[in-house]
Parts: structure tokens; sequence; C-alpha cells
């Protein structure tokens, strides 16, 4: 798989089918958004977990020194919470290209409550994108994003933002917080 995974995004799913269309944030969209919705709502999707396993080599870091992003692994019986944006379909030109770097687009029912759902989608990096650097102790992932820095900005402030904002809404992440942790350690 290439490094730019736009193309391949823009055959995936045929946006004209869907009668509203919802694209799930469950990293920095949840606190930072840079493009234009219709509406935003708090949401959850099942059986994924946040884990900091996708390189960045193009936003949080570089080519020779990578930082690391969240992806989602399956996992059976959590729930990620997140934010939901009803977006029109030009928006997935600007999200393809923001997230080019190994991120594909994979259909999702995104739950709202209980008993609301609707099916939207979600940019994951998977295992055989060539960005994907897979697990890692908490201890050696804190040190590769404290070091990391890229064109977006220093990757710890990615994961203290996200932190905060998690906190804000009341929605512990294990791994995210624990990750927090460490890089707050290297700070002393
Ligand atoms: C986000 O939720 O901010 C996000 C994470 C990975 C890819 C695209 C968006």
């Amino acid at each position: 798989m290439s490094f730019d995974t736009q193309s391949i995004n823009k055959q995936r799913q045929n946006l004209d089918e869907y009668e509203q269309i919802w694209v799930f944030g469950y990293g920095s969209l949840i606190h930072k958004v840079d493009f234009d919705y219709i509406r935003r709502r708090d949401a959850c999707i099942y059986h994924f977990a946040r884990r900091f396993w996708q390189g960045s080599h193009d936003h949080r870091g570089t080519i020779d020194a990578p930082g690391r992003v969240l992806t989602l692994v399956p996992a059976e019986g959590e729930r990620c919470f997140g934010a939901a944006f009803q977006v029109t379909k030009d928006v997935f030109a600007h999200l393809d290209h923001r997230e080019k770097n190994g991120y594909l687009r994979h259909e999702i029912d995104i739950h709202f409550s209980h008993d609301e759902k609707i099916k939207g989608l979600v940019y994951i990096g998977e295992p055989d994108n060539v960005a994907y650097l897979g697990e890692a102790s908490i201890a050696d992932i804190a040190q590769q994003i404290f070091s990391s820095v890229g064109p977006s900005g220093a990757n710890k402030e990615y994961v203290y933002a996200l932190a905060e904002a998690l906190r804000a809404h009341n929605e512990p992440d294990e791994h995210v917080f624990a990750v927090e942790a460490a890089l707050l350690a290297y700070e002393d």
C-alpha cells in the first residue's frame, strides 16, 4: 500500500448513496475541527479502542522521525467515545487529504444513545499500511511522542489536548491517560 491513500479512499464508498453523511472522530476531531459541518453530536462506536499505533510522518513527526498518532484497533466489547459530524460529501476531499498517510475510510455504526444509531464513516490506519508502527509499551510510545515534532506541532501536544478533551467530556480512556501520564513524567 502506498503512503498516499487519497485515491483509494475516493473509491471506497459511494457517498451519493447516503441520505445523511456522518463522520466519526475519535482523536483531535473531538476538540478541533477544520471543516464546515451541518451538525455535531457526541457519539460512540463499539468494539474498537484507541491506540497510538499509527505513525505520523506528515503532521506530528517527519519522514525521518515519525510521531505516533491514533488509530483504532478491534476490541470486542469496548466502547470508544468520540464526536460525530454530519457533513456534505465535499468534506471528504479535505479529510482524505489530511489523513492520506495510511488511513482508510470504513463504514461503521455510530451510536448517539442506546436506541439511536446511524451508519457513518471513520478513518482507520490498519496494520497493513506503510505508516503503521504497531504495538509498543506505554514507555516506548511516550518516549517517541515526547521527542517528535512535525508541521502540525509537537506530538505531545496532540496527546495533552486529547486527554484534556476526554476529561472535559467525562470520558476516561485508559490508554490515552497512561501515555499522557508517562509524557508528564518526562516534563519534570
Ligand atoms: C480524529 O478523530 O481526529 C481522526 C483520527 C484519525 C483519522 C482521522 C480523524
